[in-house]
C-alpha cells in the first residue's frame, strides 16, 4: 500500500516499510525496514540540514536520499551522471513531485502482476531534464521495485553515462555485503566482505550477468539483512559505500562501463527494474524472492507447472551421435520412467565439434536421420523432446556467416577475438534478429518441440554494431533486442517450455527468467561441486528454476549414484549421460529415484526451500529441506561433506516444519545402503538442533559410499498427528 500525506510517501508492503519525505528539494530516505505504523510525522529520522545554501557537507550532501546527482558536493557515488555536447556534467535534481500512477513503459521486461505504483518526478536545475522514479509494491513477498527513466527535456542532445535503478542510503558505519561470484563451472559462490570504509563494487563488463557476479546481493546492516536483485541480464553494476559520515549508500544498476547513451532531444532513457527486500534474516529474504520469481517473473503459464523428468543427450555422447543412438537412449530413459529427451548440441548444420555450424539452424540430416523423424519416434515412445540452439552465436565455418560476416559482433578491420572458435551475433542488427525469429520458430514448429535449452557460450569482446549510430549505447540495446526477440519466440511457441543456459550458469538472472521458466545450473554436474553451486543460487532462485541432473561420476573417488541424485533432486530433475551403458542394478536404481521424484514432485518442486544449518560453505553438515504451504510434507536431505573415512560425528536440524506437529521421518532407502531410519517427532524437535543420523558418520558398509565421498541421505516427511499438550 502506498500512501501519499503531507510530505511523506509511505510505501507499505504487509511487513515492511519505506519512507521517503520531500524536504525543501530532497527525497530525503527516512526509514527502511519493518512495517511501522502510520503517523503524521516522522522527521525525528532526520534532523540534518537539507537546504543547499550554507549548508556544511556533513549535512546536505550526506542527508540518506534516494536518488543523488552528481552536483552536490559529495564524494560518494551517484545515481545518475550525463553531460551535455559542451562536456558539462554537473547537474543537481530537486524532487518535484510524488503521485501514484497506473503505469510506466518500459523496453525491458518488469515484474509481472503490480499492485501499486508511486512516481516521483525529479527536474535538474542545471539541464532542465526529467527524471523519474518508480516505486512498485508486490505484497504477496514484500518486495518493492524501484527504477528510473530519464526524459530529454533539456532542448538538447545529453549523453548518459550512468543511470542506476536503485539507491537506498542508511545510517550507519559498517556493513556486510554478501556476493554470489565465481566461474564458468564454479557459478554462485557465496562471499562475505565486511566494509567499514570506501567503496566496494562488483559488476560485470562481458556483455552478459556473468558467473563471475551474480546481479543479486546482500547487504547486511545492523540487524537488517537488505537483499537486491535487477530484472536485466547484461552488464550490471552493484556499489556500497561507506561514508566518513557513517552512511551506507547502496546503488544498483545498469554498469556504466563502456555505456554512452545518445539521448536527443525528447528521447528517454529506462534503467531495469531493481528488487528488494528487506527482514531481520535471511530466511525470509530467500522465501519472499522465491515467491517474487514464481508470481511475478516466470511466465504464469509454467510458473507453478510440473517440470518433467528428462534426459538430455550432451555428456552421453557430446557431439558424437546419430539418430539411431538418440533412439536407443530414449528407449532405455522411457523403461526407467523418464519423460523427456532433450537433443542437444550438434543436430544442425555442420556440427561435429564446437568449430562450425553456429547460425544454421537448419536439420543435419545425416547425421539425426531426419530431425522431425526422430522427434516423432521419441514422442512415439511417449516422451516429449526437446532441443538445443544458440541463437546469439555464430562459427565463422557456418552457412550464415558467409552469406553475412555482418552479422557477427565485430568492429570492421579488426581481427575479432574468438571464444569457444565463435562470434557473437550483433544483437542490434534487426535484420539478424528476425532472420533468428523467423528460422527458429519454423524449426520448432516443424519439429514440434515441447522444450528449448537457448544457450549463449561466450562474452563479448568486439563491441560493435554498423546498425548503431552511437557505439556506447551496445550494452543496453543488445538486450531491448534480445527480450524482443525472447518475446516474439515464446509467443509464437507458448507450449514451449525454455531453458536459458550460458556455459551452464553463466547469465542465471531475473532477465532471462521473465522469458524462459528454467536455468541451466551449471556446467559443473559433479555432485559434490554442485552442493555450493546450489547453495548459492537457491538463496535467491527457486529451485524449479534451476536445471539439475545426474551425471556421470567424473570425480576420484567416485560419488555414487544415490548421492548424485539426493543432490540432482533439488531443481528440475534429469539425467545427463549414456545410459544404454548402464549396468541392469543401475537402471533399477535409476527406475526407483525417479518414481520417487515423480511421487514427491511437487514438493521437490515448489515446496518452500529452507536451507539446513549454516550452509555447508561454513559447515560439515548442512543440505536443505522443502516444505509443503500447508507443513503437513516435506523432503529433506542431510549432507555430511567430510570427506574422511572416519567423520566428525554430526547433528542437524530441520527446519520450517509446524512445531506443534506430528510427523513420521521416513529416510529413503538407498540402493546403496542395508539400513533404513524412521522415527516419529513433533515439528519443535525436528527444527531443533541436536537430530543424530548416525550412520551419516562413518563409511557405509556398502563399496559404493565406501569411498572417502560425502554421504547424504534424503527424508520424506509426513504429518501423522497434532500435539495436544500445547
Ligand atoms: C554449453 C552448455 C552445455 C552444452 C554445451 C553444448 O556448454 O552449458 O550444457 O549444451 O554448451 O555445446
Amino acid at each position: 500500500m502506498i500512501k501519499l500525506f503531507g510530505e511523506y510517501v509511505k510505501i507499505d508492503t504487509p511487513n515492511t516499510s519505506l519512507i521517503i519525505k520531500k524536504h525543501e528539494d530532497r527525497a530525503l530516505m527516512l526509514y527502511y525496514g519493518k512495517k511501522l505504523n502510520d503517523h503524521d510525522d516522522y522527521g525525528y529520522f532526520s534532523k540534518g540540514k537539507t537546504d543547499r545554501r550554507g549548508a556544511s557537507n556533513d549535512d546536505w550532501a550526506n542527508i540518506p536520499s534516494v536518488m543523488s546527482s552528481n552536483g552536490e558536493v559529495a564524494q560518494k557515488t551517484n545515481y545518475t551522471n550525463f553531460h551535455d555536447e559542451n562536456g558539462l556534467f554537473t547537474n543537481r535534481f530537486n524532487l518535484v513531485d510524488a503521485e501514484i500512477v497506473e503505469g510506466f513503459s518500459s523496453p525491458l521486461p518488469t515484474a509481472r502482476k503490480k499492485a501499486q505504483i508511486c512516481r516521483l518526478t525529479y527536474i535538474d536545475e542545471v539541464s532542465k531534464a526529467t527524471l523519474y522514479q518508480y516505486y512498485t509494491v508486490f505484497d504477496d513477498c514484500d518486495v518493492i521495485t524501484v527504477h528510473s527513466e530519464l526524459v530529454n527535456t533539456t532542448g538538447k542532445t545529453i549523453f548518459v553515462n550512468k543511470l542506476a535503478s536503485c539507491q537506498l542510503d542508511f545510517v550507519g558505519d559498517k556493513a556486510q555485503v554478501v556476493t554470489f561470484d565465481g566461474t564458468w563451472v564454479d557459478e554462485r559462490n557465496r562471499h562475505e566482505t565486511d566494509i567499514v570504509a570506501g567503496r566496494f563494487e562488483i559488476d560485470s563488463k562481458l556483455g552478459l550477468s556473468s558467473p563471475v557476479h551474480n546481479p543479486f546481493i546482500m547487504v547486511k546492516i545492523r540487524d537488517n539483512v537488505i537483499g537486491l536483485n535487477l530484472i536485466w541480464s547484461g552488464n550490471h553494476k552493484e556499489e556500497v559505500e561507506i561514508s566518513p559520515y557513517k552512511r551506507v549508500r547502496i546503488i544498483t544498476g545498469l554498469n556504466d562501463f563502456a555505456f554512452n547513451y545518445k539521448l536527443n532531444a525528447g528521447e528517454s532513457l529506462v534503467s531495469p527494474e531493481a528488487v528488494m527486500v528487506i527482514a531481520n534474516d535471511e530466511k525470509t529474504i530467500t522465501s519472499n524472492l522465491h515467491k517474487f520469481s514464481l508470481n511475478h517473473i516466470v511466465n504464469p503459464d509454467f510458473a507453478y507447472k510440473d517440470r518433467p523428468v528428462l534426459i538430455n543427450n550432451w555428456e552421453g555422447t557430446y557431439f558424437n551421435f546419430t539418430g539411431e543412438k538418440i533412439l536407443q537412449m530414449a528407449t532405455v530413459a522411457k523403461k526407467v520412467g523418464i519423460e523427456m529427451f532433450v537433443l542437444d548440441d550438434g543436430w544442425f548444420g555442420k556440427r561435429d565439434d564446437d568449430r562450425s555450424g553456429l547460425g544454421d539452424w537448419y536439420d543435419n540430416e545425416k547425421k539425426t536421420g531426419g530431425l522431425k523423424k526422430l522427434a516423432d519416434n521419441i514422442k512415439a515412445l511417449g516422451l516429449k523432446f526437446g532441443l538445443w540452439v544458440e541463437p546469439e552465436m555464430i562459427s565463422r565455418d557456418s552457412d550464415l556467416f558467409r552469406a553475412h560476416p555482418e552479422y557477427a559482433m565485430a568492429i570492421p578491420g579488426v581481427e575479432p577475438v574468438e571464444r569457444r572458435w565463435q562470434l557473437a551475433i550483433d544483437m542490434c542488427n534487426d535484420e539478424v534478429c528476425n532472420y533468428l525469429a523467423d528460422t527458429l520458430i519454423k524449426i520448432f514448429k516443424e519439429v514440434g518441440v515441447d522444450y528449448v535449452k537457448w544457450d549463449h557460450n561466450r562474452a563479448f569482446s568486439d563491441v560493435y554494431s554498423s546498425k548503431l549510430e552511437n557505439q556506447g549505447e551496445y550494452h543496453y540495446k543488445y538486450y531491448v533486442n534480445q527480450y524482443k526477440l525472447l518475446d516474439k519466440i515464446t509467443k509464437a511457441c507458448p507450449d514451449v517450455l525454455f531453458e536459458s543456459c550460458a556455459s551452464g550458469g553463466c547469465r542465471y538472472d531475473l532477465g532471462m527468467q521473465y522469458f524462459m521458466p528454467q536455468n541451466w545450473g551449471s556446467d559443473n554436474t559433479n555432485a559434490y561441486d554442485r552442493l555450493f553451486i546450489q547453495e548459492g543460487t537457491l538463496v535467491a532462485y527457486p529451485q524449479s528454476t534451476m536445471g539439475a541432473h545426474v551425471a556421470a561420476s567424473h570425480s576420484n573417488p567416485k560419488i555414487c549414484l544415490e548421492s548424485r541424485f539426493n543432490v540432482a533432486s533439488v531443481g528440475a530433475f534429469g539425467y545427463e549421460y549414456d545410459i544404454t551403458k548402464s549396468p541392469k542394478e543401475e537402471l533399477s536404481t535409476i527406475k526407483k529415484q525417479v518414481a520417487y521424484y515423480k511421487k514427491h514432485r511437487r514438493l521437490f518442486q515448489y515446496g518452500n526451500y529452507y536451507k539446513l544449518g549454516d550452509g555447508l560453505e561454513k559447515t560439515n553438515y548442512g543440505g536443505w529441506i522443502l516444505v509443503s504451504d500447508k507443513k503437513d510434507e516435506a523432503i529433506a536431505v542431510v549432507v555430511n561433506k567430510n570427506l574422511g573415512f572416519v567423520a566428525t560425528r554430526e547433528h542437524f536440524a530441520f527446519a520450517g516444519l509446524d512445531d506443534n506437529t506430528l510427523y513420521s521421518v521416513i529416510m529413503r532407502p538407498q540402493d546403496n545402503l542395508r539400513e533404513t531410519y524412521d522415527f516419529t517427532a513433533y515439528g519443535d524437535a525436528l527444527n531443533s538442533f541436536g537430530l543424530d543420523f548416525g550412520s551419516l558418520d562413518w563409511a557405509e558398509a556398502d563399496e559404493i559410499e565406501n569411498s572417502g565421498a560425502f554421504r547424504s541421505r534424503m527424508f520424506y516427511i509426513k504429518k501423522i498427528g497434532k500435539a495436544n499438550n500445547k
